[in-house]
């Protein structure tokens, strides 16, 4: 390996400290503390498990979270009249729906009925078309925290080639956004793009968010690129047992690449930490 490791887990905890700091200062001036409400409807596994973590983050940043569980027979009416609740209550500066939400409910109803300034997960369209005018708005964390783990390693980006692979509402199209915003001349790569391995290899920055194990491998990744790997794959490895990969090929990429993310401990803790700063964001823009 010769590629340096970009630390996410380590970036994470120091942003998350400095901004338990902020917490405290914006409560001492404000008389009272950001408030978060995550919204979880049904019994996903992996979202329980999201939520939960969460919560705890929001905790140590001293962020009041305020959880709602509904059950996963919740219809769209009722979910929407929960959305509205939030709007309106004055301690609440953030709201998230876990996604996905079963199969009953249009998440896109949902996001859409989120108030464009509670929206800290960045997916309302009023901030997607924000981000995508370069106006100020709220970014979606995992891409946010993906161009914080760049900057870590390549503060100036003016002129780069970067490679995007996947269009996700989530992660692709607004990760593209943002690059272009930082002076990056940006390509958006898909599954139906035509010799992807060509195409990654112009990359001096890949990022890989297609959810689709090890699909990168060393020879799609430019000598010297910053690989970042936004893919979550829990695979089989010994009989019985499992392991988490990325969306990059780790071994055969960290051999090429100047500087690369693990899975884990790359960009997962990153989400977190960019939702705690989003909703102090909006905080201090309620306070006025
Ligand atoms: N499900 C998986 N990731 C996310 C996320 O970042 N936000 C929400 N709301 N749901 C998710």
């Amino acid at each position: 390996m010769s590629a340096a490791l970009i630390d996410g887990k380590a970036v994470a905890a120091s942003l998350r400290e400095r901004i338990a700091d902020d917490v405290a200062d914006f409560a001492a001036s404000a008389g009272r503390v950001p408030g978060l409400a995550v919204v979880l409807v049904g019994d996903d596994a992996a979202s329980a498990v999201y939520v939960r973590n969460k919560a705890a983050a929001c905790a140590a940043a001293g962020i009041a979270g305020h959880e709602h569980r509904l059950p996963a027979d919740t219809s769209e009416e009722a979910l929407l009249a929960v959305v509205l609740g939030l709007n309106a209550d004055p301690s609440v500066d953030g709201i998230l729906v876990q996604l996905p939400l079963p199969p009953q409910i249009d998440a896109s109803r949902i996001l859409a009925a989120i108030s464009a300034d509670k929206d800290v997960d960045g997916f309302h369209a009023t901030n997607a078309g924000r981000l995508a005018t370069g106006l100020p708005g709220f970014v979606p964390c995992t891409p946010l925290g993906c161009l914080h783990l760049i900057r870590s390693v390549g503060p100036d980006l003016r002129g780069a080639e970067a490679v995007v692979i996947g269009r996700s509402n989530i992660v692709g199209k607004p990760m593209a956004a943002l690059l272009l915003g930082a002076d990056c001349t940006v390509t958006i790569a898909h599954s139906r793009t035509r010799d992807l391995p060509e195409v990654a290899r112009r990359a001096d920055i890949l990022v890989a968010a297609v959810g689709r194990p090890e699909m990168v491998r060393g020879d799609w990744v430019k000598p010297g690129a910053i690989v970042i790997d936004v893919g979550i794959n829990r695979i089989a490895s010994t009989p019985g047992r499992t392991k988490l990969v990325g969306d990059v090929h780790f071994a055969e990429a960290s051999a090429v690449a100047r500087a690369i993310t693990p899975v884990p401990g790359g960009v997962g803790p990153m989400t977190i930490a960019m939702l705690l700063a989003n909703t102090l964001e909006a905080a201090r823009r309620h306070a006025g």
